[in-house]
């Protein structure tokens, strides 16, 4: 019986090892199949630098040998051609072996078909589609970052689906440094069906920046399109588009890591002045000043602070209505931060194509996306952007391709003339205001126009023309962008300082407003604070000096009281800095609950009024969390010491009120 049973085991384990074996053979055979490849194709076929008429098949081999391309727009038209091999820089000893096939005399807007074929008969096939003339309509793809790229199959049927005319690049295609070949190789041989089927024009990220992306792409887009001599910048036309594709590698990542010891080296700051005098020539040259949109792309955002610094006073004098980066995974939409060109330049920023996710945050009407940036309007993720230019609307959608899914982020329409928007019920008050203060100013504003704008109150004040441009409160005021046909009510601070009547004047509407003298007055800024009399705060001591920036807003000399107090207050212990006169105006407060004391060394809270709670304000309105240290029973008074300094009234009279040490 036991015989019986044990042969029973035997033979389950044997058809269940059988069922096993079953499935494995399939994937490995599939393993097998892709390894059985053409072996000697180290890379491609890939389309670079695509034009009307003509476009370059790259691939590379394994060794030098003969090898041809044979396209034609149908099989009964093929034409084939020897392509010659060109050596490139070495890998690991090997020099690189290079096919450039450079068509040309081809149709527009036509769909070929190639065969590429090396002398030991390995061939891989593809296509590719010229650039349109004149097209009704064009389109185009965006993508950043994509590195590993665990969405290649994703985004190769999404961009199938959409079926572009060319894909845009802005760089960190591979994972690792510039000086790793293997993983361009893998990536234009590998990842994504898409790269054997639609050109694709290259930006150069701080991942691939160097040698290799030389020899994959550089070296292709600046032979076929206008280009700077000592850099990897390229600019070219396709319809009404002028497009300018930057390498902001010299600032973003050579300036800065130079200048992060000390000052910028020569051949760097040449480096830097070559491409922003590049940029600045090409913006002016007729194919963009006659273009319906000119698009700039690069891979460092405008949240970048040398992108920042250096970008937007050339792209915006140069009426760049679009401008693409990546580099920072995360999707971002803002606009110029000048109100009077407002949504006429935009900056997104994209998510990374490498793994797949989508998510958007529009903030609220007084809460910013990001709070470091009044004018970034939306924030979230996403893999790619498609874009469609129909006449002079450019549209695009941000996709985002998490769980197997395709999903639009968000989709904005930009018109490339000027906007259009509506004012009404327009309200200012109060009648008076002190010096310093401010006014309310509200309308109710519509978008008339075709595309995305910028509310801005544009305000006659005395015959001098001010901007309204951030609204909300104070701290977490922002920019408000429109949709075409979208109407919002909005509001924002007016301050007014000169004595005597002001007529203001918006889109009609006139009120007149009588600013009067404000005696001495005092608003503190940058607070800091330590604990004991060391250089850093020491955690044990019950003594704390107070530090803070202070300025006269008032029309007339006064002094300025360092009175820093300590009471408590509703089982809370607070703790205030010049609050004590009547003519202190918003004087800082930490409120700390009962028994227990302010941590750390000093605290910054620039544009902070207010601490409380817990919490704090801080740069831009964020909300942080105050440490604190261990109960204390019996705090003493704090010590913020006696300095006083005379102060000026108003213009910018800035005095610093101290404790007795720093
Ligand atoms: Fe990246
Ligand atoms: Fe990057």
């Amino acid at each position: 019986m036991e015989k019986r049973l044990l042969l029973k085991k035997r033979i389950c384990s044997f058809l269940v090892a059988c069922a096993m074996l079953l499935a494995i053979v399939p994937v490995q055979a599939l393993a097998v199949n892709e390894e059985n490849g053409p072996k000697s194709f180290l890379a491609g076929p890939f389309m670079l630098a695509p034009k009307t008429d003509g476009i370059v098949v790259t691939w590379e081999l394994d060794k030098a040998m003969k090898s041809t391309i044979a396209y034609g727009p149908s099989a009964d038209q093929m034409k084939t051609v020897d392509v010659p091999v060109e050596e490139g820089e070495p890998f690991q000893g090997v020099p690189m072996h290079m096919y450039r096939a450079r068509l040309t005399g081809l149709t527009p807007d036509t769909r070929y078909t190639y065969k590429v074929t090396a002398e030991n008969g390995e061939s891989v096939e593809g296509s590719f589609r010229t650039l349109p003339v004149n097209a009704e309509e064009i389109r185009f793809v965006v993508m950043s970052d994509s590195h590993r790229f665990e969405t290649a199959e994703q985004v190769s049927a999404a961009i199938a689906k959409f079926d572009p005319h060319f894909i845009l690049h802005t760089g960190d295609t591979v994972e690792g440094t510039g000086s790793q070949k293997d993983q361009f190789a893998y990536i234009f041989r590998n990842a994504g069906d898409f790269l054997h089927h639609y050109p694709v024009v290259f930006n150069s990220g701080n991942h691939d920046y160097g040698t290799y992306f030389d020899e994959y792409i550089s070296k292709t887009q600046k032979e076929q399109y206008h280009s700077n001599e000592n850099g990897r910048n390229v600019s070219f036309n396709v319809g009404g588009l002028h497009i300018t594709m930057v390498d902001s590698n010299p600032w973003s990542l050579f300036e800065l890591n130079s200048s992060s010891g000390g000052s910028v080296d020569p051949a760097t700051k040449k480096l830097v002045e070559d491409s922003l005098n590049w940029l600045k020539d090409d913006l002016a040259s007729p194919e963009a000043k006659n273009a319906t949109f000119r698009v700039l792309t690069m891979h460092h955002p405008y949240e970048d602070d040398l992108t920042r610094k250096y970008i937007p006073p050339i792209a915006e004098a140069g009426n760049v209505n679009i401008m693409f980066a990546g580099h920072t995974h995360e999707y971002s939409r803002g606009v110029s931060a000048d109100p009077t060109r407002g949504a006429k330049t935009l900056y997104v920023t994209q998510g990374d194509a490498r793994i797949g996710d989508s998510k958007i945050n529009l903030g609220k009407d007084n809460e910013r996306p990001n709070e470091n940036f009044a004018e970034i309007l939306a924030t979230g993720k996403g893999d790619m952007i498609e874009c469609t230019v129909k006449g002079d609307v450019l549209t695009y959608s941000n996709i985002g391709l998490s769980g197997g899914e395709e999903k639009v982020v968000e989709t904005v329409s930009l018109f490339s003339g000027e906007p259009s928007l509506q004012y009404e019920d327009i309200s200012i008050t109060p009648d008076s205001v002190l010096s310093g203060a401010t006014v309310k100013i509200s309308a109710k504003v519509t978008n008339t126009g075709k595309g995305l704008a910028t509310a801005a109150f544009q305000i006659n004040d005395n015959g001098k023309d001010r901007y309204l441009y951030n609204f909300g409160d104070k701290a977490t005021s922002r920019v408000v962008a429109l949709k075409p046909g979208e109407s919002k009510t909005l509001s924002g601070e007016l301050e007014l300082v000169e004595l005597g009547k002001h007529t203001l004047k918006m889109e009609g509407y006139t009120k007149n407003v009588e600013v009067a003298f404000r005696n001495a007055t005092y608003s503190y800024d940058n607070l800091r604070v330590k604990l004991g009399d060391g250089e850093t705060s020491d955690l044990t001591s019950d003594k704390m000096h107070v530090k803070a920036d202070v300025k006269n807003i008032g029309n007339e000399t006064g002094t300025a009281e360092p009175a820093a107090h300590d009471q408590w207050a509703g089982g809370r212990r607070r703790i205030g800095i010049a609050r004590r006169g009547r003519n202190q105006d918003g004087g800082i407060h930490l409120y700390l609950p009962h028994g227990r004391r302010l941590r750390g060394a000093h605290r910054r809270f620039p544009g902070a009024d207010r601490v409380h709670s817990g919490r704090d304000t801080g740069r831009a309105g964020r909300s942080r969390p105050v440490r604190y240290g261990e109960r204390r029973p019996d705090p003493r008074q704090p010590d913020a010491g006696s300095i006083q300094r005379r102060l000026r009234p108003v213009a910018g009279r800035l005095g610093r009120l101290c404790g007795d040490s720093g």
